[in-house]
């Protein structure tokens, strides 16, 4: 997955490129680059490495110009070098493109275009757009890439600039993200909100197979076929300050303090009165009440997300739930039945996995209710109906607070079908409204932990391993708390079912060996956890429990305890997962690893 801007206005437009690009840099960061129009001619620069490195190396904003493009990138095709970074150009240097995607049949376009003589300096799929627009123009840019992409099979959003027209910033989209910011006297495009928000907080959401022609002073979009598109413009809530740091050392430990706002946010507007009022559900009464099965789709944290939301619907709302990888489900030929629900969860709302998964769902027949954090994303779009977390913008690449979020909007849909489906009754809607008011706070309360956290994590963070354990609704968050550590500790850490470990887990027990217990007495195994942390202990382990308030009995048990508040056994996990993010991030921040941008990582796989 790559980030992409570009601006086009009456100022310079490098420093505002750059200034975009690095709020895009969680997307990719493998090589970055820039392309300006100045002098009727385009001046590029590009290397390989952090923007950061890259300016400090080059330069990238010594370059005079009103129009340009640039570019970060995560490899999809061809190694990460110099000559595969974007921006790419043509033959004749006047046509420069910067993409996100990828081009399925760009090797065939490729073999078309060195017969006809074209010389190619990557190894990209990108640079063949450049060739194949220069092969079609013939004086008008917007024509020549409207022909261009009608021979395109794939996914791209793209940029692109043409010396020989430069008052033209052309955009164009097909399955990866790309909103046009609208501004006055200027306007700009970009993969994602937090590049333009210094700029506008208006944006235009384009949609699969349009292309924008962008001037100075307006914006027309385009289908295909060349015919004008009337689109929405969109007022951003958040401002550019929501996407900096404010403070935090790292976007991840922002995130983390945020979620108290975050889920206040997500409660926002779906109650009123003791009671769960959903109105973008988009499903009648009667389409609920018919309900036989639900099915949910997702990939890493929010497939966790979509584990704990298992447990909700089943008990509350007695719905049978089956909780599926998304790049499983979608190969799977998978049996859809007329009154399945599908839940497809995702933070980005631009997964790959996700959205093929969700369309093989629609094109089996299937409703699909979808929980986003993006605003208009593709996932979002491809939907029945949208129910969003307003966790706000998620920049660190390990998900935290949209985790959280989505885990509020499953007990809100739980409550809601177990209401409609008349299972609920009305004082228990009330018990479970007034237990979900605390969770805010409850948080705000394990946060003032962090600083125990922080020390208990001086003791763990040099060892090579960990194991994560936990029963019931709180398994899935020993599955979050291993993924948070490993993705930004690189430690490797497993999730297990506590009761799973004497089935094999038990052989790695060692001093070595650190084991995080889900220990919290709102469990209703929380004496068999006891057990297995005793079966723990007597092999030498040291064991670490997120553990209830006040719960003074287990701290004979283990080695450290991490005490949170008690509510309902079903709303323990959103409780019990905030120590295990504060835990991952001080290891990974003591190991000194790049907490935001892990290696090998992106924030959101728009790629398969
Ligand atoms: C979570 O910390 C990871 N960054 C990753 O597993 C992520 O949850 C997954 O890629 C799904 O992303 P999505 O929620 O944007 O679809």
């Amino acid at each position: 997955m790559c980030g992409i801007v570009g601006y086009i206005g009456s100022k310079k437009a490098a420093p505002l490129l750059i200034e975009g690009l690095k709020r895009l840099e969680y997307r990719g960061y493998d090589s970055a680059g820039i392309a300006i129009i100045g002098n009727k001619q385009i001046l590029t620069k590009k290397d390989i490495g952090k923007i950061e490195e890259i300016h400090k190396k080059i330069n990238l904003i010594d370059l005079n110009g009103n129009l340009g493009i640039a570019h970060c990138r995560w490899a999809t095709h061809g190694s990460v070098c110099r000559e595969n970074a974007h921006p790419h150009s043509d033959c004749s240097g006047k046509i420069a493109i910067v993409h996100n995607g990828i081009i399925e049949n760009y090797n065939e376009l490729k073999d078309k275009l060195l017969a006809k003589g074209h010389k190619f300096r990557s190894e990209t799929d990108t640079e063949v757009i450049a060739h194949l627009i220069e092969e079609n123009y013939n004086g008008d840019i917007k024509g020549a890439t409207l022909k261009a992409l009608k021979e395109i099979d794939g996914a791209y959003a793209l940029g692109i600039i043409c010396s020989d027209e430069p008052d033209k910033l052309i955009a164009a989209r097909n399955e990866s993200p790309l909103i046009i910011g609208v501004g006055k006297g200027e306007n700009c495009m970009a993969s994602d909100v937090p590049a333009i928000l210094k700029l506008t907080n208006n944006v235009v959401f384009l949609d699969d197979k349009e292309l924008a022609v962008l001037t100075k002073d307006n914006f027309k979009v385009l289908g295909l076929d060349g015919k004008e598109i009337k689109k929405e413009i969109t007022k951003i809530e958040w401002n550019a300050e929501q996407a900096e740091k404010s403070g935090f050392k790292h976007f991840m430990l922002k995130e983390i303090y945020e979620q108290p706002k975050a889920i206040e946010e997500t409660i926002n507007g779906k109650i009123s009165n003791d009671d769960v009022v959903l109105k973008d559900i988009g499903l009648s009464n009667n389409e609920i009440s018919k309900i036989n099965r639900i099915l949910i789709v997702a990939c890493g944290t929010s497939w966790h997300a979509g584990l704990v939301g298992e447990f909700m619907l089943e008990e509350l709302a007695k719905i049978p739930v089956e909780v599926e990888y998304a790049s499983e489900f979608r190969y799977r030929d998978p049996i859809i039945n007329k009154n399945d629900l599908v839940i497809a969860i995702s933070q980005s709302g631009e997964t790959a996995d996700t959205l093929a998964a969700l369309k093989e769902a629609k094109k089996k027949g299937a409703k699909i209710l979808s929980i986003c954090n993006v605003v208009g994303s593709s996932i979002a779009r491809e939907s029945y109906s949208v129910l969003y977390t307003h966790a706000g913008p998620e920049i660190g690449v390990a998900s935290t607070k949209a985790f959280t979020s989505q885990l509020i909007i499953l007990y809100l849909i739980t409550i809601y079908f177990g209401k409609i489906k008349g299972i609920i009754s009305k004082d228990q809607i009330k018990n479970r409204v007034r237990d979900l008011r605390k969770i805010p706070l409850q948080i705000q309360s394990v946060l003032e932990e962090n600083k125990y956290i922080k020390l208990h994590s001086k003791y763990f963070y040099k060892k090579a391993n960990a194991l994560y354990l936990g029963r019931g609704i709180n398994y899935p968050i020993a599955l979050e708390g291993a993924l948070k550590l490993k993705e930004v500790s690189y430690i490797h850490a497993e999730g297990y079912p506590a009761a799973e470990m004497k089935h094999g887990p038990i052989a790695l027990i060692d001093k070595e060996m650190p084991v995080i217990v889900m220990a919290t007495k709102d469990d209703r195994t929380y004496k068999k956890v006891l057990a297995n942390i005793e079966e723990v202990k007597s092999r030498g382990g040291i064991v670490i429990a997120i553990t209830s308030e006040g719960d003074k009995e287990i701290r004979k048990r283990v080695d450290h305890t991490i005490p949170i508040p008690q509510n309902s056994y079903i709303l323990s996990p959103i409780l019990a997962v905030v120590p295990l993010q504060l835990f991952a991030y001080h290891i990974a921040d003591l190991r000194g690893c790049d907490v935001d941008k892990p290696r090998n990582l992106a924030k959101s796989c728009t790629v398969e």
